[in-house]
């Protein structure tokens, strides 16, 4: 059965589920966690036998808790304010167990109230424990889990854990041991958010479910290709975690190497969670190895100062809060890489990412090859443009085709037109928040859209060179691009002649005028 068709069931198809958040009182509780899931209560996707057992250390009780959810809810559901009948509905299955997370009385605690929900309901429930907390208890929790035996049905436990998973390649292999130690693999759910957004998934389904671009989408026809993910804002409230990351850990590392997985990626045989996970972590295996003594030809670093974006003034990265006023934290990252196989061989894929960028924009621009001979009068083709395909993830959701038609008149002229296929107007049902998917694939136990151990270390493998580098040789000229632009100039650098990082395409308005964006 198909996602579309699976996420129709009725509820009382699903098994009885009871969701465990750590860092339950917290800030991604309130702002992703329960907004998902209520969400999903309105889809009838939860199971009828359902609870939430938020775990945390302060002290409060299911009325507060209910309540601070609540808030929560009216903010960030895609259903807009919960009606008070609605949420008096739900508030129910939402419970509050306090407790430190480092004593064994909060995990024997936590047991016995897992027990006494399935004694009420006369059932055996999948116990899902997901780490909302800081990562320096993303080792701990998984540790006193194990020896609680709360781990230890294969079928019935599962976990999940956000990025960062680890902060190099040796305490990601740190954090995948721990979790080994108690969970099989088959248990634990790594997320990354992009996985579960619609137009991410939308690239497997573009590209192997029809016919029509894959012939085409090798190194024969393809020039190059730019992933780009930009954002205009900064670092918002996060500066204390952000200044020990930065764009390359925090963005790189695993959303944009998840999707050059995507693109790159060749054709699953089936639809198997690990059949697809394998074909991903082949791209990352055949990703040429940067020499650390090349990382200046292959990777960019970048930090803005103050500037404007979306028409205020924005203060430098050095000026946010809990940023070090000398911080060497790169903001933005563009890299370099080739990716060694049949396919691909010698063609460029350009990856960037930035904070403060003029225009919010998460793109894969496939640059398609000049045709190999051009047989239109010299002044027919004046303006001429190679083909360009767009997947655009967001804001607009959708894909976009450059070619050259006839511009009408008398003469044989060619111009640059466009081909649009846009989510909103296509689908009339609303795309689920990426959180929504994923909590919903946990509870169905599909990893398909989860990391694995090793496709997260392989990551991690490649990126090791640029951030030994960057480490050892402090930069010099930060901050080096003004807040609301495209980066600092030497992004330029990295790109073969006649290569140009795309404008964002307006998937909505007029084509955006073609050139380089910076
Ligand atoms: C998070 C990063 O993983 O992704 C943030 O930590 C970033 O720094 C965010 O802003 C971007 O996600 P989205 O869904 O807003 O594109």
């Amino acid at each position: 059965m198909d996602r579309e068709g699976q996420r129709m069931k009725t509820t009382d198809q699903l098994d009885p589920t009871i969701f465990v958040i750590f860092g339950g009182a917290g800030d991604l509780t309130w702002r992703k966690l329960v907004p998902a899931l209520f969400d999903l209560s309105q889809d009838r996707s939860l199971p009828e036998k359902f609870a939430i057992i938020a775990v945390d250390r302060i002290k409060l009780g299911d009325a507060a808790l209910r309540h601070r959810l609540h808030d929560g809810v009216n903010q960030f559901s895609r259903f807009g304010k919960a009606k008070a009948a609605v949420w008096n509905q739900f508030a129910p299955h939402v419970h509050y167990q306090p407790g430190d997370f480092k004593k064994p009385s909060t995990y024997a605690a936590l047991g016995g109230l897992c027990t006494k929900l399935e004694k009420q309901w006369g059932a055996k429930a999948h116990r899902i424990f997901y780490m909302a907390t800081p990562p320096s208890m993303f080792g701990e929790i998984p540790k006193y889990l194990g020896r609680a035996g709360l781990a230890r049905d294969r079928e019935f436990a599962r976990i999940v854990i956000e990025k960062p998973i680890g902060y190099d390649l040796e305490s990601a292999r740190a954090l995948n041991a721990v979790l080994a130690a108690s969970f099989e693999e088959s248990q634990i759910f790594r997320i990354d958010h992009y996985l579960g957004k619609e137009t991410v998934q939308n690239i497997l389904a573009f590209r192997f479910a029809n016919p029509l671009f894959e012939p085409i989408w090798n190194r024969r026809y393809i020039d190059y290709v730019t992933i780009t993910v930009a954002e205009t804002v900064g670092v918002e409230h996060r500066g204390g975690y952000y200044d020990h990351a930065g764009a390359l850990r925090d963005m790189v590392q695993n959303h944009l190497m998840q999707l050059l997985c995507l693109v790159a990626m060749e054709p699953m045989v089936s639809f198997e969670a690990d059949e697809i996970r394998n074909k991903k972590v082949d791209v990352l295996h055949a990703a040429r190895p940067i020499h650390r003594d090349a990382v200046p030809k292959c990777a960019v670093r970048g930090q803005y100062g103050a500037g404007n974006t979306s028409g205020k003034k924005a203060p430098g990265y050095r000026e946010e809060p809990g940023v070090a006023p000398d911080s060497a934290t790169e903001t933005f990252a563009a890299l370099k890489l080739f990716i060694d196989n049949w396919r691909w061989q010698d063609v460029p894929f350009y990856l960037r990412t930035g904070k403060r960028l003029p225009q919010q924009a998460s793109e894969v621009s496939i640059q398609f090859r000049a045709v190999p001979h051009q047989s239109f009068p010299p002044e027919a083709s004046l303006g001429w443009q190679p083909s360009r395909l767009v997947l655009s993830i967001q804001p607009v959701e959708g894909i976009v085709l450059g070619f050259q038609a006839k511009y009408p008149g008398a003469k044989m002229q060619l111009r640059p037109v466009d081909m649009r296929f846009n989510y909103r107007d296509s689908f009339a049902a609303p795309s689920p928040d990426a959180y929504e998917t994923l909590l919903w694939d946990v509870m169905k136990n599909d990893a398909t859209l989860f990391m694995r151990a090793d496709q997260v270390e392989a990551a991690w493998q490649w990126l090791m060179p640029v951030l030994g580098a960057w480490q050892i040789t402090a930069p010099s000229d930060f901050p080096n691009y003004a807040a609301g632009t495209w980066g600092p100039e030497e992004a330029q650098g990295l790109l073969a002649e006649g290569h140009s990082w795309p404008r964002p395409t307006e998937l909505t308005g007029a084509r955006a005028k073609k050139g380089k964006s910076s």
